[in-house]
């Protein structure tokens, strides 16, 4: 089968990197992909949120599967788009509708959703323009830190946190003013819900599912989880608090009822979901959901994973996913971003980037990189995960700092504490 991955990220890369080792995939393509993928593939240069051009690319390379790596696509409705065209009927697609998007696409839904087929979720209500004086009575009845999520899709940058009433009341203007844009026409407000947060990922067909190990990423720039947000330093696999009996609250409280909720609601949904999780106090509450895999998690969770993963697609594609197996080792991940000097805020590209010959047995996952003149430069604020799998977290973390530390472009940064809080 030819199969098309759509993104360009170190997410992308793990897939392109999983999929070239199935002997079920005959041709793999990625669109637009970076400098790593095309050592699993071709790449296809096109916009991911262009559908005309996914379109053309899928009908041109005979592709039977797109695996759809970022939300943006699924949120604007790539499903719909292929459903409505014949020529593309035959074509499948790993990642839900527009209907099924909305648990990403629009916080305001997934807390409703949440409400509706109580799942544990922190209390929240959601305001517009013309609610702001409720929205201000709110916070009151709220303890700090305060928690103001822009509905919309913002890039991971929606989200505030504001440690005093008036700051919220001030945060809550602003959105509502247009500091997101659209994404902030509706605000959700919710209660700060203290513990430690998981990652925990699901393969459905909108009926069945199958749990993918669970990973734990780190979103600061700065040592200690300090400093501003990015799309991701660095992530473990396992995670050591996510034991049996937490795992087993996630499939009975959060998973579950999420897949019967959708039934109930007739979303149909083919992919993924990521639940992002905090423990609170050994409890499992939805933080959010995502409908596609996580970056930098994938990173991690992937290569664990034994099972060729064209048989998990099959299956839930052939409605076989109810006995399906999904086998993963008891190995340690730790996967390592490699970032530009000054992300996330202003930083360079194009600096030439040199890996040494031996990696250890490191698998390098390229993020922000292309090739000029057949050389490698950096292309993004993310340039590449190092992912080392051994038989503890700590080995894993020490021999991909190790690698990571051996790669060189100017201005390199990598976080050197990833799994502090969980020794
Ligand atoms: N209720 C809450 N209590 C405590 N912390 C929270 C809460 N909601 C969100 N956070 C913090 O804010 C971060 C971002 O929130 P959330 O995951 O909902 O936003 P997002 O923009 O969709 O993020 P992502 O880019 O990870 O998808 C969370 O990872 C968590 O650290
Ligand atoms: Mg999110």
């Amino acid at each position: 089968m030819n199969v098309l991955i759509l993104g360009s990220g170190g997410r992308e890369h793990a897939l392109a990197w999983k999929l070239s080792k199935s002997t079920k995939v005959s041709n793999l393509f990625i669109a637009p992909g970076n400098g790593g993928t095309q050592a699993c593939g071709t790449n296809i240069d096109l916009s991911p949120t262009d559908f005309d051009a996914v379109a053309n690319a899928c009908l041109q390379t005979k592709t039977k599967m797109v695996i759809v790596g970022p939300e943006a696509p699924l949120v604007e409705g790539i499903v719909e788009y292929f459903q409505d065209r014949d020529e593309l009927k035959h074509i499948t697609i790993i990642g839900p509708g527009k209907k099924g998007a909305q648990l990403e696409g629009s916080k305001a839904f997934a807390k409703e959703f949440m409400k509706k087929f109580d799942i544990p979720t922190a209390r929240y209500a959601a305001f517009t323009k013309e609610t702001l004086n409720e929205g201000i009575a709110f916070i009151d009845t709220l303890q700090p830190p305060y928690v103001l999520k822009a509905d919309g899709l913002a890039a991971g940058k929606g989200v505030l946190i504001p440690e005093t009433a008036d700051e919220a009341k001030a945060e809550l203007k602003n959105m509502l003013d247009g500091k997101f844009g659209k994404a902030g026409d509706t605000v959700v407000i919710e209660e700060f819900l203290k513990g430690i947060e998981v990652s925990c990922f699901c393969y459905t067909n909108g009926k069945d599912y199958v749990m993918l190990p669970e990973a734990k990423d780190y979103k600061r720039i700065g040592h200690g989880d300090t400093g501003l947000n990015t799309g991701g330093m660095g992530s473990i696999s396992p995670v050591p608090f996510a034991d049996k009996a937490f795992l087993k609250k996630v499939e009975e409280q959060v998973v579950k009822p999420t897949i019967q909720g959708l039934q109930q609601s007739q979303i149909p949904y083919h992919g993924f979901i990521f639940f992002g999780l905090m423990n609170v106090a050994g409890d499992p509450y939805v933080i959010e959901y995502n409908v596609r895999l996580g970056d930098p998690e994938t990173e991690s969770i992937l290569p664990r994973i034994e099972t060729d993963i064209m048989e998990m697609y099959e299956a839930g594609t052939a409605d076989r996913l109810k006995d399906f197996e999904l086998s993963f080792s008891n190995q340690h991940a730790a996967s390592v971003m490699l970032v530009s000097g000054g992300y996330p805020e202003q930083y360079e590209k194009g600096l030439p980037i040199m890996i040494p010959e031996n990696q250890h047995d490191c698998i390098l996952l390229h993020a922000g990189t292309t090739l000029k003149n057949n050389n490698l430069v950096t292309s993004g604020g993310r340039v590449m995960a190092v992912t080392s799998l051994q038989k503890s977290m700590d080995k894993a973390l020490k021999a991909a700092m190790s690698v990571a530390e051996q790669i060189n472009y100017e201005k390199k940064y990598f976080r050197k504490d990833l799994g502090f809080d969980l020794k």
